[in-house]
């Protein structure tokens, strides 16, 4: 066999090991993916394009409608203004990060992510050819440490990666951080790539700040967003980007000339979707309650250390006072039936256990029944 490209080689797998399906025996808190069946009216919409006969090739963009939603969405949301013919729809955020680091970077080019974070935006990198520069933020409540950002930028720095709220650490960024941020990028001409994912998923009482919200932030920021969270829609792979429309006229390039577009009888199903608003707020009042049940019942538990829930759906729990790693304790929980995640498998998670309160609630309680027998 020829040999394959040496991109692959020593690529990480980030939690892979970890989020393989167990038994129907164990309890699963790993999985990032909402413990909701997806809203009805998506469904319907989907399947009633199906038969419509919307199965063939489309705008590669997405429908116009569909664009102008997320237009609208974001406007009335974020209050981040785009225009339809920036926006792009892709297969899943994770596309749309694909493109951004592609957009951001050249081969051996820095870009700055705030570790620990989510591990496929390291691998994204090295496919490319870029490196990741793994900056950790403070241990005390995971937000940025500026004094670290400052000191590793260099002058092949070319983008700094934002995702707040965050996976796996939880913590949302204050409006005055994000501004920081931006004037950091501002002064080092950077790019900014924001994972907005999680934005709808704020515990806080400061709004998500995006930087293209900040003054000097729109014409450096890739906005990137989508629907496997907030409208529990993983399997339907849809996500979107949106930026400066030098850098849309890449991105479009990009999907065009790769993927497409997204399944031409998704595009109506998300733009449904994007006014469901209903099931948003429904889904976020069930996750705080979740949170709190799994806050509380750790708290009880010696030795294991969490800090506030600021946002999305993970709780990132310091194990260290356990005596035990975070492997040794990810293992032991395993063999009392919960699989969790053991961070030091990301860069800068040692000594912390990811922890996502997705499931359903019965799982959460039975999870903490476990726990507690096997350690109290
Ligand atoms: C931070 C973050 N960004 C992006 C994604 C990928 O989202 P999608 O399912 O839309 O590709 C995830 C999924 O877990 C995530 O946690």
């Amino acid at each position: 066999m020829p040999k394959i490209s040496t991109r692959y080689d020593g690529l990480g797998v980030g939690f892979a090991p970890y989020l393989q399906p167990p038994g129907p025996e164990i309890v699963r808190w790993t999985v990032g993916e909402p413990g909701f069946d997806t809203p009805k009216e998506i469904v319907d919409t989907a399947i009633s394009e199906l038969k419509a006969g919307n199965t063939k090739y489309n705008r590669c963009q997405g429908s116009v409608a569909l664009c102008q939603a997320v237009a609208d969405y974001l406007s009335k949301h974020h209050g981040i203004e785009t225009t339809p013919e920036n926006v792009l729809v892709t297969p899943g955020a994770k596309q749309a990060l694909l493109y951004s680091f592609m957009i951001t970077t050249m081969p051996g080019d820095e870009a700055i992510l705030l570790a620990p974070c989510w591990a496929s935006y390291e691998s994204m990198l090295e496919i490319i050819g870029a490196i990741p520069v793994n900056v950790p933020v403070r241990k005390d409540n995971f937000h940025p440490d500026f004094g670290a950002i400052r000191a590793a930028i260099t002058n092949k720095t070319k983008m700094i990666l934002l995702n707040s709220p965050c996976n796996p650490t939880g913590a949302v960024f204050t409006p005055d951080e994000i501004e920081e941020i931006v004037e950091i990028a501002v002064e080092h001409d950077l790019w900014i790539v924001s994972d907005e994912i999680y934005a709808r998923l704020n515990w806080t009482d400061y709004p998500h700040v995006s930087p293209a919200n900040i003054p000097g932030g729109a014409e450096r920021t890739l906005i990137v967003n989508g629907w496997s969270k907030s409208w529990a829609m993983t399997g339907m792979r849809v996500g979107f980007l949106t930026g400066p429309a030098a850098a849309m006229k890449a991105a479009i390039k990009t999907q065009s000339n790769s993927a497409s577009h997204i399944p031409t009888f998704m595009m109506e199903a998300a733009r449904v979707a994007l006014s469901c608003d209903n099931s948003v707020e429904l889904f976020n009042v069930e996750y705080q309650k979740r949170g709190k049940i799994l806050k509380d019942g750790l708290a009880e538990i010696p030795g294991l250390r969490v800090g506030d829930f600021e946002g999305a759906f993970y709780a990132f729990v310091d194990v260290t006072g356990t005596g035990m790693t975070d492997k040794e304790f990810a293992d032991g929980a395993m063999e009392a039936g919960v699989q969790l995640i053991p961070a030091s498998l990301i860069a800068e998670g040692e000594g912390f256990v990811r922890i996502s309160y997705a499931a359903d609630e019965e799982v959460i309680h039975e999870g903490l029944r476990r726990l507690k027998s096997w350690l109290l």
